[in-house]
């Protein structure tokens, strides 16, 4: 695919929000390199994410959402563009960073559930939970078991807590991931398709929790193809074919 210029380009935050920016995302183009020309999965998408916004990203199969996701978190490069985050009064390039500073980095200003839920298969649930925080210091281990003890429960699998994730449903490992993400405390949570693999009481269950923290004043970005989710967030970005079709912010104006 070639790229297309973007379909919706400009910030329209309302004066009335006078906050900066906590991300930065400024025209991110990504591209992959296929057997024949090269793909663009992001055309040009150009946002911004306030602090204490529940923001909703929703598009098709395919449109680039975890591509948009990767850009934002930076597990994957972008091919041009930038992706910037203020947290802490210390605003980063976040594509700047080399691997080791990143994953620091992230460690303590992100929480990350994939779509792909990315259990280590080698450790305990309880010790995926505790890996992020003992990676990043911030507890002591007790501190740690203890604190992994209390997100396992949040997610109604305290009782699985030694297992291997290979011994616990796919909903499940979504739950562990979920519990993961919120280990640090992070100020913002990015998480992708985080109640695609769980049935619709679970999942309402889990919606609420990041309500929750939304309401406790973190940023959140969720990623869905389920539009009747919309309502519940507190603005919408629409991703389509690689481009940004659609902002709710921008509607409203
Ligand atoms: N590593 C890759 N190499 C080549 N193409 C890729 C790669 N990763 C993603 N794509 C392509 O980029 C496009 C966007 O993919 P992406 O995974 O971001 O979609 P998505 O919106 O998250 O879809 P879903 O709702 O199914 O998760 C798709 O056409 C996909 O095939
Ligand atoms: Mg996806």
């Amino acid at each position: 695919m070639a790229r297309k210029s973007t379909l919706i380009q400009k910030d329209k935050h309302p004066s009335t929000q006078s906050s900066e920016p906590l991300i930065n995302v400024s025209d991110v183009v990504k591209s992959f390199k296929t057997a024949g020309e090269d793909f663009f999965a992001l055309n040009g998408i150009t946002f911004n994410v306030y602090p204490g916004e529940f923001l909703g990203i929703i598009g098709k199969s395919g449109a680039g959402k975890t591509t948009l996701v990767n850009m934002i978190t930076g597990v994957d490069h972008l091919t041009s563009g930038q992706v910037s985050v203020n947290t802490n009064n210390r605003k980063v390039s976040i594509h700047h960073f080399n691997e080791d500073q990143l994953a620091l980095w992230r460690g303590q200003n992100m929480g990350v559930v994939y779509q792909s839920f990315q259990l280590l298969p080698m450790l305990s649930l309880l010790e995926n939970i505790m890996l992020p925080m003992d990676l990043c210091g911030n507890y002591s281990p007790s501190q740690s078991r203890e604190k992994a003890y209390e997100l396992l429960r949040m997610v109604e699998l305290e009782d699985h807590a030694k297992k291997l994730p290979k011994f616990i449903s796919g909903g499940q490992q979504q739950r562990v991931s979920i519990a993961r993400a919120l280990a640090n405390d992070p100020p913002i949570i990015i998480a992708d398709e985080p109640t695609g693999s769980l049935d619709s009481i679970t999942a309402d269950h889990v919606f609420g929790v990041f309500e929750t923290l939304k309401n406790q004043g973190r940023t959140i970005l969720m990623v869905t193809h389920d539009k009747s989710l919309s309502p519940r967030f507190t603005r919408t970005l629409v991703i389509q074919d690689g481009e940004l079709a659609h902002d709710s912010q921008t509607e409203a104006m």
